[in-house]
């Protein structure tokens, strides 16, 4: 059998030789089409890389590649067709992902003049009435991508083998029969599988045809995917011609040929994959490159930035968080946001700490909105308690306006802190300046006395010039701030209320500065404003005297501002008591006037002292200062409430200027400067 099949080739192409004029090819393989002189139509073209592309993206267009000769199937007229073998290698593109359009046929055929038919689903091979009828001679392997219901299409992925019709006497879903004992069948998309394989096989004895698909580079599977018996000496012409023929339709697709190989009465040879042009790459790559390479990737880099992102929003939750309350809704517009003022002293860095008070530290800040400079007050406090009053009177102190007291912008809250914007004063405080190092410019007495009568001026309107009594509880020169033009300004008022509040009811709570404190604050442990008014007395003589309320001698005796300077009116010598670092150059009338004033404020017994209006007009000498001696001040009086009070001498000297606060059995919050 061997032996007959491999000597037949020789007698046919003798026969062949001997009863047809030109028609020696029985056999070919194209593995690319470069230099190849086909008749194309319509679309085909062959590209720079050798395929043949019978249509692109234009839409209802027709293509055709058909051999250059017609091949011989009869050998004689009436003769039966011959056995023939054919393999072509092909693929199907889509700029479009899966819209693609129509198909493509392997066809032999009496003509290679397609004018009359039609594209779109008659895929160039037939046109509306010649389809079906007997006299098209064609026989067809057609490749179909779209499911025409007229022509019986069983899906969108179809191979079929038509007769003079496209309605296919077998079709079947495109894919293949592994080979192997198993032999299952794998579905094979028309699009996007790369380069396929096809093989078509015609037995002239058997009548048996049979079409075969797989993948480009697998073998060939030994079990074809159609198999049918039709006469093709029924159909074809002795002389009939061979190739390819495409149509789009509304979908486009590029149906290129790769290579192709053709054996009359022999197999087809075998075409060399590896020679083969590559398929163009068009439209989106196949996903799984994408899931291999990219994915991995980008996932990863997801992940990370998902992380990250959820570490920095819940350090910033964390870094930014603030304590809201319903009750602060109508408060809105002093709120300050926490970022904002983290931002506006740079993180609350130590570059921008400016002191630290009993209360807290004070930070200089830019806010990052308005641009304007505050001094932001981190006041750390752990009771609920009194902290709505609080914020209520915090509120309603920043509605306070006056010259001489520091406007309070603002608040913010945090769990167990508080944080209190304040209008920043450029000079700092005045204790500052009264302390100043030795030989270092201090204020001249013009400027003690106008901040003398600028405080009193603030004390007066938080008296009595404003909606509400408010009383400072803590007059000292550090509390008094210096703004650009060197007035004086009250700070940090009101502050004590939040301990006053805060704490326990049962016990007393005194909050002031030792030395400032009257004698019945420490007794019934009442703030008044007369109480303010010893206080300011008490700050007249330290910013005459320029020297402590409580001093140490030599002797390491406590020894109190107001007893000196009464001791020393008593010896005649009160200008003894003038701050030094004056130098003797101050108004004699002006030093007397806040030394005698001072005493007068800070007496032992309230009902004694003037109030702030009295004082005011004192200073500015619309009233004349009560004619006064030193008796008036009794020193022995001062001295024994002393020893009443609480101003125990080991208290002072342990703590030598804090800010205190009384509690019961006396209690402490210091913070040593
Ligand atoms: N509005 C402000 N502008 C400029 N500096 C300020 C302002 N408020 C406070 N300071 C500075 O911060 C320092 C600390 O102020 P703070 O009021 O907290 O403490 P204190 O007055 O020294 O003590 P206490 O808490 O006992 O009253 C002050 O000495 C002052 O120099
Ligand atoms: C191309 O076709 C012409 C006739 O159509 C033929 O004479 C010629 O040999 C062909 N060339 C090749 C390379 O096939
Ligand atoms: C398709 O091919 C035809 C004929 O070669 C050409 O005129 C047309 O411009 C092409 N269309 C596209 C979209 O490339
Ligand atoms: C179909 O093609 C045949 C030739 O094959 C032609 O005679 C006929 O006119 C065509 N019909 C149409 C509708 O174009
Ligand atoms: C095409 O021809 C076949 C076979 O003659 C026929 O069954 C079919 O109805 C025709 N289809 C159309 C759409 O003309
Ligand atoms: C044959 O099929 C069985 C299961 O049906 C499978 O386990 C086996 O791997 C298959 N073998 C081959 C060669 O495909
Ligand atoms: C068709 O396939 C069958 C089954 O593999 C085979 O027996 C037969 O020889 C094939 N016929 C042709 C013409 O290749
Ligand atoms: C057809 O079959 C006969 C034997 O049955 C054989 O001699 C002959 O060569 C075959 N012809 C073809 C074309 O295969």
């Amino acid at each position: 059998m061997k032996l007959i099949l491999s000597t037949l080739p020789i007698l046919i192409v003798v026969f062949i030789l001997e009863f047809s004029s030109g028609n020696e090819h029985r056999q070919f393989v194209y593995t690319g089409f470069t230099g190849s002189n086909f008749t194309l139509d319509g679309a085909a073209r062959i590209t720079s890389t050798g395929l043949i592309e019978l249509t692109n993206d234009t839409a209802r267009v027709k293509g055709h590649a058909v051999y250059p000769s017609p091949l011989r199937f009869r050998l004689s007229p009436d003769g039966m067709v011959q056995s023939f073998s054919t393999s072509f290698v092909f693929g199907i593109l889509s700029s479009f992902g899966d819209i693609r359009g129509h198909g493509f046929a392997f066809f032999i055929g009496p003509s290679n003049d397609f004018t009359e038919a039609f594209p779109i689903q008659f895929l160039g091979l037939f046109n509306s009435t010649n389809n079906g009828s007997l006299s098209n001679q064609i026989f067809a392997v057609e490749l179909d991508t779209i499911q025409n219901t007229e022509f019986g299409d069983i899906d969108n992925n179809h191979v079929g083998i038509d007769i003079n019709s496209l309605n296919s006497l077998k079709s079947r879903p495109a894919g293949f029969y592994n080979n192997g004992k198993n032999g299952t069948f794998t579905n094979l998309p028309l699009i996007g599988s790369g380069p396929i394989q096809t093989w078509v096989e015609y037995d002239g004895n058997t009548t048996q045809i049979n079409v075969t698909l797989a993948p480009l580079g697998m073998e060939k599977p030994a079990r074809p995917l159609l198999s049918s018996t039709y006469d093709l000496s029924t159909v074809l012409k002795e002389q009939s011609y061979i190739g390819f023929s495409s149509s789009t339709g509304l979908s486009t697709g590029h149906h290129c040929v790769l290579g192709w190989s053709f054996g009359m009465n022999s197999p087809a040879p075998i075409i060399d994959s590896t020679k083969l042009p590559k398929l163009p790459y068009l439209g989106p790559r196949s996903p799984s490159k994408l899931l291999e390479i990219i994915l991995p990737i980008a996932s990863a880099v997801l992940v990370l930035a998902i992380g990250t992102i959820t570490v920095i929003l819940v350090r910033r939750h964390l870094r930014y968080k603030e304590v809201h309350e319903d009750w602060e809704v109508e408060y809105g517009p002093h709120r300050f946001t926490y970022k904002d003022l983290y931002h506006a002293t740079k993180g609350f860095s130590s570059k921008h700490l400016i002191g630290v008070g009993g209360f807290g530290r004070v930070y200089k800040g830019v806010l990052p909105t308005s641009k304007s400079e505050v001094a932001v007050k981190r006041v750390s406090y752990n009771s609920k308690q009194g902290i709505k009053q609080f914020v209520a009177e915090v509120v309603s102190m920043g509605h306070l306006q006056h010259n001489n007291v520091v406007k309070l912008f603002g608040y913010c809250r945090r769990k167990g802190e508080l944080l209190l914007v304040y209008d920043y004063m450029k000079n700092g405080s005045l204790e500052k300046y009264l302390y100043g190092e030795e030989g270092r410019a201090t204020l001249d007495w013009g400027q003690r006395f106008k901040i003398i009568k600028g405080i009193a001026s603030g004390l007066l309107y938080l008296h009595e010039e404003w909606d509400k009594v408010v009383i400072h509880r803590d007059v000292k020169p550090n509390n008094v701030l210096l703004d650009k033009e060197m007035n004086g300004r009250l700070g940090d008022f009101g502050l004590a209320r939040l301990y006053d509040h805060g704490t326990d009811p049962q016990t007393t709570h005194i909050v002031g500065t030792i030395g400032y404190l009257a004698p019945e604050l420490v007794h019934r442990g009442k703030a008044t404003t007369l109480t303010d008014v010893f206080a300011f007395g008490i700050f007249i003589l330290e910013v005459t005297c320029g020297r402590k309320p409580i001093t140490e001698n030599t002797e390491s005796h406590q020894v109190m501002l107001v007893d000196w300077v009464i001791q020393n009116w008593h010896k005649g010598s009160l200008l003894d008591t003038v701050d030094i670092k004056l130098q003797g150059i101050y108004d004699i009338d002006e030093v007397c006037l806040a030394l005698k004033l001072g005493l007068l404020c800070s007496h032992p017994f309230p009902d004694a002292r003037p109030n702030m209006r009295q004082v005011l007009q004192y200073l500015d000498g619309d009233v004349t200062l009560p004619e006064l001696i030193p008796a008036h001040f009794s020193f022995h009086m001062l001295a024994l409430m002393q020893n009443e009070g609480r101003f125990g001498s080991s208290i002072v000297s342990s703590y030598p200027s804090p800010t205190m606060m009384i509690n019961g059995s006396i209690s402490f919050s210091l913070d040593g400067r």
